[in-house]
């Protein structure tokens, strides 16, 4: 049993050791962990799932709407007149150990609660290399809107992309 509440600061080192374990099955983040701090810092809110014994199972967090996020790009593309306010849903993983149970769609859901209050829609991408994620997402409801190229620096500096699955959430409460 995991309960889901809001990150605090002092979560960052179990939430960093759960991401090690993320990456060391899944590869996720692309950019390695050598700054999992780092990758975990948000502009806007994030949530822990914790189990009994204290320990970070999952995690979710918002960000601000940036066009340098390549999903908010796509969809300010898509939808000119800016008509809807967005924010950005990532930083979603479950421990290894801890998968199965309903702890991601639980995490989404607070996100998306959060966001239906704030009148926000969600968007965010999903690279190539998560095709569990990918899956959930379109089992979940959320809409496919596009498929762009998402690009970083590897290690040495290189140029490295991936495809990026961009997706929207659901606009029907009863679809989450
Ligand atoms: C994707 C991930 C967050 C799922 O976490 P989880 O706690 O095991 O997921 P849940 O048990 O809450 O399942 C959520 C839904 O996704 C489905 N799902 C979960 N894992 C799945 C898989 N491997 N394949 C297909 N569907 C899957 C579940 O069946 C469930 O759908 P349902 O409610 O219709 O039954 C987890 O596997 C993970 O951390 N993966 C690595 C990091 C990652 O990919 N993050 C997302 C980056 S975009």
């Amino acid at each position: 049993m995991s309960k889901i509440r809001l990150r605090r600061e002092a979560d960052l080192p179990g939430c960093a050791l759960a991401l090690k374990a993320v990456y060391a099955t899944n590869g996720y983040p692309v950019y390695g962990v050598g700054d999992a701090i780092g990758f975990l810092q948000t502009d806007d809110t994030a949530w822990v799932a914790e189990n009994m014994n204290g320990e970070i199972t999952g995690h979710i967090s918002l960000f601000k709407a940036s066009p340098s996020d390549v999903a908010v790009a796509m969809w300010w593309q898509l939808h000119p007149q800016k008509e809807q306010p967005i924010a950005v849903l990532g930083r979603l993983f479950v421990h290894p150990e801890a998968r199965g149970g309903g702890i991601a769609n639980k995490l989404m859901q607070t996100a998306l609660d959060e966001a239906q209050r704030r009148g926000q829609r969600l968007v965010m991408f999903a690279l190539a290399n998560v095709p569990d994620a990918i899956r959930m997402y379109h089992r979940l409801g959320w809409e496919h809107f596009g498929t762009t190229i998402f690009r970083w620096k590897g290690d040495a500096g290189e140029e490295l992309e991936m495809d990026a699955q961009c997706f929207a959430s659901p606009v029907s409460a009863d679809k989450r």
